[in-house]
């Protein structure tokens, strides 16, 4: 390898980055294989609408455009008090909303975390553990306030698709978000945790079955009535929307009116596993390799902060590989798959110290790499915003896609987006904006996005309500 001195005597520079030819050659490269043009935005765009169309017309298609059987939206009169647990990343959440008539309602949560041996060993386990946290949550609850009225009706968001054949009803499709657990097939996921509340003598009912992006859409659309997409980009990412009845064509049977509106799941995140649209790189074709789900979930693998650091890891260390960063030296934990959290490329977003001290904290401190110099995190930074960037262009396709399919462009209408990639990483929301405008130009503007923090047990919870009322 060429020596510090030859790298300082050759040195160019790309925009901020400042480097040897060779290592500004392979920025440059990567930033080929990164950046999605305006172009190919749109024709993700108009991919992701034809795949939406085939969902609604067939099951067992890509995108798979999951009927909720949520029965439109809520007046805003409804009272009382239900239960929501909400399991779809590492963490789980307990909660009771207390709809109070009036437009408005309370909430407390409590969160619990959800180990790696649960999240892939024998279902059956993961659902006793789920029983467990809501005993748990119930027991808190009475002794800090016995005032509070004693909610017996859940709601369960179970964040991942699922064959849903009723309100209160359906199977797994498939894992997503690293989790693998036996046990699943054809088995009702309602009645599992329903079973696991009966052994652990838990008196509440199961009565909705919810993903999280419909909980999302349905509380968001309690606050705002224009909603039309509930959104989450989060540890996944997947948006649900307004659809109505009659061009869900593959629901057969059911009794409704013309004109009614179901909650939809879109399941967007299989956008595209026959990798025909989406500009797929070899970084992230090793991850795919790595997952625990290879050859699906393409899109969701290039947006959502479960695969993002790991796509960033894959990338610096291809240019390790290359004696083109740290000296060619990478660490145990470098090397170590996932090593790279997301939430690292948050930080490093973040750092605006002359010296890239918080990179280099991450780099040295937290990944252990021996030694970097300020061209190598100015490098490594410069992977990040590239991976981010394209995640963000990416998620605005989708919502573009959802709000040309409901027409709703013109009008206006609020998005309603939960999920921690959208709370915390920096720019993301700029980003997407950024791309909207590519995308629908001045109509962006009309696209109003909304942090709907909490949404999914909210929503779900709300839910719970819809479906006693029903009953
Ligand atoms: C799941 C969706 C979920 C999304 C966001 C995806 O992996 O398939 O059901 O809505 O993650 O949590």
């Amino acid at each position: 390898m060429a020596s510090w001195i030859t790298h300082r005597v050759q040195a160019t520079t790309i925009g901020n980055v400042e480097g040897t030819r060779e290592q500004m050659a392979a920025v440059n490269e990567l930033e080929r294989d990164f950046t999605i043009s305006a172009e190919k935005l749109r024709e993700v765009a108009e991919a992701i609408k034809v795949e939406m169309m085939k969902g609604l017309e067939k099951d067992n298609q890509t995108v798979p455009m999951v009927p909720s059987f949520v029965p439109g939206r809520l007046t805003g009169k409804e009272t009382g008090s239900f239960l929501a647990l909400d399991l779809g990343g590492t963490n789980l959440r307990v909660c009771q909303v207390n709809l109070l008539g009036d437009g408005k309602f309370t909430l407390r949560q409590e969160k619990f975390t959800v180990s790696e041996p649960l999240r892939t060993g024998p279902a059956q386990k993961l659902f006793d553990y789920l029983a467990e946290c809501v005993d748990t949550y119930l027991t808190n609850y009475s002794s800090e306030d016995p005032q509070m009225p004693h909610a017996t009706k859940l709601g369960f968001t179970f964040s991942f698709a699922v064959n849903q054949t009723a309100i209160n009803r359906g199977t797994l499709l498939y894992w997503t978000k690293g989790f693998n657990c036996s046990g699943m097939d054809g088995k009702d996921i309602v009645g599992m945790l329903q079973d696991a509340l009966l052994r652990k003598n838990v008196s509440v009912e199961v009565v909705a079955l919810v993903n999280d992006t419909v909980g999302t859409l349905i509380a968001q659309s309690y606050r705002e009535p224009d909603t039309v997409l509930g959104v989450i980009l989060g540890t996944g990412t997947n948006g649900a929307y307004y659809e109505k009845v009659s061009n869900i064509k593959k629901l057969s049977g059911g009794n409704y009116s013309p004109g009614e509106l179901m909650a939809v799941n879109t399941e967007w995140g299989a956008f595209d596993m026959e990798r025909h649209v989406l500009p797929v790189t070899p970084y992230d074709n090793k991850l795919d390799r790595k997952s625990v789900n290879p050859r699906s979930q393409t899109y969701e693998k290039m947006i959502s902060g479960m695969y993002l650091g790991e796509i960033v890891r894959n990338a610096v260390l291809h240019l390790v590989d290359c004696n083109l960063l740290f000296e060619a030296h990478s660490s145990v934990d470098l090397n170590r798959l996932w090593s790279f959290d997301s939430s690292y490329m948050s930080t490093i977003e973040a750092d605006a110290t002359p010296d890239l001290a918080h990179t280099q904290h991450v780099l040295e401190s937290i990944l252990n790499v021996p030694k970097t110099t300020l061209t190598d995190r100015r490098i490594v930074k410069k992977i990040v915003e590239l991976v981010g960037t394209r995640a963000a262009r990416l998620a605005a396709a989708g919502l573009v896609a959802v709000v040309e399919h409901c027409d709703a462009l013109e009008e206006g209408c609020s998005v309603g987006i939960d999920g921690s990639l959208f709370q915390h990483y920096p720019s993301f929301r700029e980003r997407i904006v950024a791309a909207l405008h590519e995308l629908v130009g001045d109509n962006a503007d009309r696209i109003k996005l909304i942090e709907a923090a909490d949404g999914s047990g909210i929503g779900a919870a709300m839910i719970a309500c819809l479906a006693s009322v029903k009953k």
